[in-house]
């Protein structure tokens, strides 16, 4: 099952050459943030490019539960005339995130410090996942919470009353956990501060900055210092999200591994918290060139394109670039597979916390479709079989994760047989027009009851 309905068998055909020029959808971090900053500044908020899969229209969702007015102008464009930091209504009902790990953890970073009471519950998969990572910081500020065991959702947070700042050091990189305390601290008195020992994506630090809060970021030995001084009047801004690396991620990974393929995927922010993936590839080969680099809103921007890489060798990943990459490695374990070599990588251990576990997840479709996987707790290989040498054959469960689904996908493009996923309904979460996107470039995607 889907997250939101019957399971959407798909197949994935050796397709030719991919050519074209994908656009991608908005930013899916940067879009939840927009969202709830907006919902907690005074005055109107207009976002462009914002990214309308599921994940956030359930943030979306969330911030009217909690009084913002959060209007779908259409093309993207949207308002939300926010209540102020501290002004969150109690919402009459359930808050229901969906598959979003993001979504639920900012929006109860958001309310933590407000006197209100919420509940919060998801679906199959984000009612697996841990929340004591983000509720146990959060006791810090006075906020109580009570959960299913193993602090698993649906759980109910009880915001604390006179909220006191707090000092925490993150104990597993997460820019979730990072972000749910910041946003926490914007309603205590006083400086919050979060230390984190690796940096994670930083959109909260950087949003923060730009709706007027008072943060500041130093790199220490102890790691990234942040400082946000409490109850500050956010002002409401114009936000134009940049397009997804993570997203681009695919159309830019298939273009490497069928042969022929020439494709333009302009607009991609490239924060280089985020920019991991592109690093690695050119390391192992990819021709993989960024046109037009600018910045826009705050954000390093450019055009990736991408071709078919004839030569891709595999590499070992350093685990200290796995945060800026840590949604990429599905798809990269694909390309992987196609390069000459094995692709060690190291340092991966919240791969395990996902949507799905995506090391396990992987590691059983790739070694069903003919590719040797090896992996350890916080570690995992591939060994590459070079292009034109990948079986494929073989159906993929997706585990209600998006980026899984479509890394099968990805790979039923360049194997020697079809690749087919179990239910393709999660890419609607953050990837709505994957199907259309893709096949535009020329990959052969069909619905079919033949996978399930
Ligand atoms: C995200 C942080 C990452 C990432 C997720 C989006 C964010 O999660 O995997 O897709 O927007 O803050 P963690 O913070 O758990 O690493």
């Amino acid at each position: 099952m889907s997250s939101h309905g019957a399971a959407i068998p798909m197949i994935s055909t050796p397709c030719g050459p991919l050519r074209g020029t994908a656009e991608v959808p908005g930013d899916k971090s940067i879009s939840h943030r927009a969202l709830i900053l907006g919902a907690l500044s005074v005055g109107e908020t207009r976002i462009s490019g914002l990214l309308e899969g599921q994940d956030v229209l359930d943030t979306a969702k969330a911030m009217r539960a909690f009084g913002a007015e959060v209007t779908n102008l259409g093309g993207g464009n949207w308002t939300v005339h926010g209540v102020g930091v501290g002004g969150f209504a109690e919402p009459a009902n359930v808050i229901d995130c969906g598959n979003s790990g993001t979504g639920v953890r900012l929006i109860m970073g958001a309310m933590a410090t407000s006197p209100i009471t919420a509940t919060f519950t998801g679906d199959a998969s984000l009612n697996k996942r841990p929340m004591a990572r983000v509720t146990d910081p959060l006791a810090l500020f006075g906020t109580q919470a009570v959960g299913r065991s193993g602090g698993r959702l649906p759980m109910t947070l009880i915001g604390a009353e006179d909220p006191v700042p707090v000092r925490y050091t993150v104990p597993v990189p997460s820019a979730q956990v990072k972000s749910a305390v910041l946003l926490a601290s914007l309603n205590a008195p006083g400086q919050t501060v979060v230390i984190e020992r690796e940096a994670t994506r930083d959109h909260t630090e950087r949003m923060l900055a730009g709706f007027g809060a008072e943060v500041s970021v130093e790199d220490t030995d102890a790691g990234r210092v942040i400082t946000l001084t409490g109850q500050p009047e956010l002002k409401p801004q114009t936000i134009a999200v940049p397009r997804d690396p993570s997203s681009a991620a695919f159309p830019v990974c298939a273009a490497l591994i069928v042969p022929g393929s020439d494709v333009l995927v302009p607009g991609i922010g490239l924060n280089p918290t985020r920019a991991g993936l592109f690093t690695t590839l050119r390391e192992m080969g990819a021709d993989l060139t960024y046109e037009n680099e600018r910045e826009e809103g705050g954000e390093p921007v450019a055009d990736l394109r991408a071709r078919f890489s004839p030569d891709l060798k595999g590499i070992e990943v350093p685990p200290e670039r796995a945060a800026s990459m840590i949604d990429e490695y599905p798809v990269l374990s694909v390309v992987a597979a196609f390069a000459e070599g094995e692709t060690v990588m190291r340092g991966v251990r919240e791969l395990r916390v996902k949507e799905s576990d995506r090391i396990d997840a992987m590691a059983t479709g790739l070694r069903a479709n003919g590719i040797e996987v090896d992996e350890g707790e916080d570690w995992w290989t591939v060994k590459g079989r070079g292009h034109g040498n990948v079986p494929g054959g073989e159906t993929c469960k997706s585990h209600l994760d998006h980026r899984i689904a479509m890394s099968f996908l990805i790979l039923g493009m360049a194997a020697q047989k079809p690749v087919s996923i179990d239910d393709g309904g999660p890419i609607a979460t953050s990837f709505p027009i994957f199907e259309p996107l893709m096949g535009g470039l020329g990959a052969q995607l069909d619905r079919t009851e033949r996978a399930a």
